[in-house]
């Protein structure tokens, strides 16, 4: 399978993925194929960050849905710290649930209603008896206090938190199990862009206190740039670049990596810590014309439609992601 030299232990290795669905377009009573992750390979290194980035539809979030075992591929694997998931039982399955936890863009949806903050938070450690019924309560209030917040919430609801809160809240029941990788989709996409920031530099943080490996999901490629160790650029089901974060940002080699990057607003000044602003869909709409749908994937390159750069066998030849300086990418120009 294709990977990045560089990455020693790895958490999670992904390989020929694919998720096809059967869909019905319109009025038509005939089921139509949709690939929307299709043939996708990433591996993910101990206390490192993979991102995977692209225009909403390309297949983001069903990866995420895919490596947290959420639902079963058509085909491939993926392997956490070498072992299929899908074919995971017992004892390996119960070290996976617990080892590899996902947070959603939308930490509403994500929460019970009924359930207060305590209850929400203890839940997790009491399926995986982490702690006894005596420590519980403090359990919680030192999981709170990590994620920055305060014990006056633990009889709260989460429709009496803020959105930040209510993330932070997401994040405390994800950490209260110890995981080896989070699944991060889209954590910041739903929030103030004040509070966007804050989140970030929480996960950060975290990430370094607990040697964690994130899937991190964005649409935002400044978050990306300062967040991720190695980057995955997707189109349509595929990853069409596949590069270590600075090669990417210090010169993007597909023409689809250079017009995101072209598109996203010059960052003032460096570090994680002074990001202020996010890009999201606003940047990505500014590529020409709109993604093809993934039940009709355009012939040969599945860019070519849209690509600045396409020349005579774009439209006819797929290229194949092959290794380019370090990095892959498919793309006929290489
Ligand atoms: N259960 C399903 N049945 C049919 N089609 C699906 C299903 N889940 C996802 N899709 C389709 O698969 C494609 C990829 O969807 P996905 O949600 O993975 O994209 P995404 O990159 O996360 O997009 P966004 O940025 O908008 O979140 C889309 O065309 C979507 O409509
Ligand atoms: S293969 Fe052709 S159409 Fe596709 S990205 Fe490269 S130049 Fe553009
Ligand atoms: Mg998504």
């Amino acid at each position: 399978m294709h990977q990045i030299r560089g990455n020693k232990l790895e958490t999670l290795k992904v390989d020929s993925l694919r998720k096809y669905f059967f869909t019905k377009k319109g009025l038509m009573t005939r089921s139509l194929l949709l690939k929307a992750v299709d043939g996708v390979a990433f591996s993910i290194g101990e206390d490192k960050i993979f991102a995977l980035v692209g225009e909403s539809g390309c297949g983001k979030s069903t990866v995420a849905r895919l490596v947290v075992g959420l639902i079963q591929p058509t085909s491939g694997k993926v392997l956490f710290q070498g072992k299929n998931i899908f074919e995971m039982n017992g004892d390996d399955l119960k070290r996976f649930r617990k080892s590899v936890q996902i947070i959603f863009q939308d930490p509403f949806a994500s929460l019970n209603p009924r359930k207060s903050i305590m209850d929400t938070v203890s839940e997790p450690l009491k399926i995986h008896k982490i702690v006894g019924k005596k420590s519980l309560k403090d359990k919680v209030i030192e999981l709170l206090s990590k994620v920055g917040l305060g014990s006056d919430l633990l009889h709260r609801y989460p429709h009496e938190l803020s959105g930040g809160q209510r993330q932070r809240v997401c994040i405390a029941r994800v950490i209260a199990v110890s995981p080896q990788l989070i699944v991060a989709d889209e954590p910041l996409s739903a929030l103030d862009i004040s509070i966007q920031a804050q989140i970030l530099n929480l996960l950060n943080e975290l990430k370094k206190e607990y040697r964690l490996s994130f899937l991190f999901i964005s649409h935002d490629l400044k978050v990306v740039h300062y967040f991720s160790d190695t980057i995955g650029v997707m189109y349509l089901g595929k990853i069409v670049e596949y590069a270590k974060t600075e090669d990417l940002f210090n010169k993007p080699f597909h023409p689809y990596t250079e017009v995101l990057l072209s598109s996203a607003p010059v960052i003032p000044t460096s570090g994680l810590w002074s990001y202020t602003s996010r890009i999201t869909h606003h940047a990505l709409h500014i590529i020409q014309g709109e993604v093809p749908s993934p039940i009709d994937i355009p012939p040969g390159c599945p860019f070519h439609t849209r690509c600045p750069k396409r020349f005579d066998p774009c439209n006819k030849i797929v290229p194949q992601l092959k290794e380019i300086k370090g990095r892959l990418v498919s793309c006929h120009l290489f």
